[in-house]
């Protein structure tokens, strides 16, 4: 068999756009670092094609994550330069638990607030401290979800928790929604439930909402057999979006937002999505519900947590700018106007990559767009163990754009002793939209570079992964080498 020369990934990446990426729109560190389709290819077998290892100044069109990449408003940047910056009770912490009361609907002030918060630098953190305090002590436990995320996963794995997705793709409005029938069934089994989760947008489902009627669903499952029900809530707003469009719902955003809370009986949230700011996270408890039959303490031990890991109570691991500009953030983020040109955004881009034939995830949620890799390589040879999303999204960087495989191998597991892979039901590649970023003809420069892929999909090569296969979160770690198709 012929190794590949380095050469031929050029080649393959070599074609004329429709549209050009205006690289000087956002980020003068990328207009002021020129580079050559060789710098960017050196740099990325340097990363072993990892794309999590690749420098952010050689892209042009950054589309692995919509967290922590929001370009800011002008509010938040003007907010930020007033960010008190004092070790206990800043002012802006005073604000911000003031705006989480707006936009949620729950009280956090005064003697008779019925929520408790936790601030922490992001997310994860604030699912670290949730499912140590739960399984502290506690054996043979499952949390069901419509779709943990990756690291909710993790974090709940490593706490010896088995986490189980029951996604159900019934409602095609709504495919991000939870599979009810699973979840009453559930309640029955060996393992013990202490709590639901419900991730808002469902991102591990190609980032689709979920309807209200599952919320009010699950939560009343989780009545019926006196469970705590948590959010996670990172996608909120846009969630709210997608239940006024789907449901021409009379209800404004607010509303739809504080009746999604009403339901629930904690939540998380990574303020780097629908908080609208670069750091952030949260852990939202309301008191005295079932949560508290079984872990009387856990306010006090969440707070110790808190302390020991991340900082006073007031600050979490956030800045006094930082918090700013997440007072400022959850104020726009729920705004119509806000929301229709987001998700507006992301649907035109999809629009043009189905017209331009490119198998995608319809409907399109609302922060990124899938593509379906099984039917990108559908008729060629590529296997799922030949991992087409790590080609395509590796070969992808020579043209700058960058996107992020959650498929086959994010999701896959190796293992060693059968020196097999196991695959998930699904097999994405995820191009994310940073909020406020880009303008369109910058996704549609991406777009055409996919497209110059997909004409390619017969020629192009497999990843075999050198390192890391075996990992947990395997995707972060790994290294590949592209070679030549079986
Ligand atoms: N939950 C969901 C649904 C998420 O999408 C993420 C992060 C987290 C929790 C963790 O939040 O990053 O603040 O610790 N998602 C990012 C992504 C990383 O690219 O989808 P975090």
């Amino acid at each position: 068999m012929e190794a590949i020369q380095m050469s031929d990934f050029t080649k393959l990446t070599d074609f004329t756009p429709k549209h050009q990426h205006r690289a000087y729109v956002n980020s003068a560190v990328r207009f002021h670092t020129p580079c050559t389709k060789e710098d960017r290819l050196a740099a990325a077998i340097k990363a072993g094609w990892n794309v999590f290892q690749f420098p952010s100044k050689y892209t042009v069109g950054d589309f692995l994550s919509d967290s922590g990449t929001t370009t800011p408003t002008i509010e938040q940047l003007a907010a930020s330069l007033l960010g008190d910056e004092a070790y206990g009770t800043n002012w802006g912490y005073e604000q911000l638990l003031e705006q989480f009361e707006k936009t949620f609907g729950i009280t956090l002030l005064g003697d008779h607030a019925e929520w408790e918060i936790f601030l922490f630098h992001q997310c994860r953190a604030a699912e670290h401290a949730l499912f140590t305090q739960i399984g502290r002590g506690k054996k043979n436990l499952v949390i069901p979800s419509n779709g943990h995320f990756d690291t909710t996963h993790a974090n709940i794995e490593m706490n010896k928790i088995l986490a189980l997705d029951i996604p159900s793709k019934e409602d095609k409005n709504f495919q991000g929604n939870m599979d009810i029938d699973k979840l009453r069934d559930g309640f029955w089994k060996p393992y013990q439930v202490p709590m639901v989760f419900c991730t808002i947008t469902n991102n591990t489902m190609a980032g689709q909402p979920v309807s209200l009627e599952n919320i009010a669903a699950i939560s009343d499952a989780c009545q019926t057999y006196k469970k705590p029900f948590f959010l996670d809530a990172c996608r909120f707003a846009e969630n709210a979006w997608f239940i006024k469009e789907n449901e021409h719902s009379e209800l404004t955003i607010p509303e739809i937002v504080h009746k999604t809370f009403s339901y629930c009986d904690g939540f998380t949230i990574s303020l780097k999505k629908d908080g609208l700011a670069n750091m952030g996270g949260a852990l939202c408890v309301k008191k005295g519900t079932v949560l508290f039959n079984e872990y009387p303490d856990i306010l006090d031990n969440l707070r110790d947590h808190q302390i020991c890991t991340e900082a006073h109570p007031t600050y979490g691991g956030m800045s006094g700018r930082d918090i700013m500009i997440v007072v400022e953030g959850l104020k726009t983020v729920i705004t119509q106007e806000y929301l229709n040109s987001r998700i507006l955004q992301v649907r035109a881009f999809g629009d043009y990559l189905d017209e331009l034939g490119i198998p995608v995830v319809k409907p399109f949620g609302g922060h990124a767009v899938y593509l379906d890799i099984d039917k990108f390589f559908e008729g060629t040879t590529m296997r799922r163990e030949d991992f087409g999303g790590i080609v395509l999204s590796a070969l992808l960087l020579l043209n700058g754009p960058r996107v992020c495989e959650l498929g086959a191998f994010a999701f896959g597991t190796y293992d060693p002793k059968t020196g097999k892979e196991t695959f998930p039901p699904f097999n994405y590649v995820r191009i994310a939209i940073p909020r406020n970023k880009y303008e369109i003809e910058d996704l549609f420069y991406a777009a055409d570079c996919i497209k110059n892929l997909y004409d390619k999909r017969d020629q192009l090569p497999r990843a075999v992964c050198v390192y890391g296969k075996e990992k947990t979160l395997r995707h972060f770690k790994a290294r590949f080498e592209l070679q030549e198709r079986k």
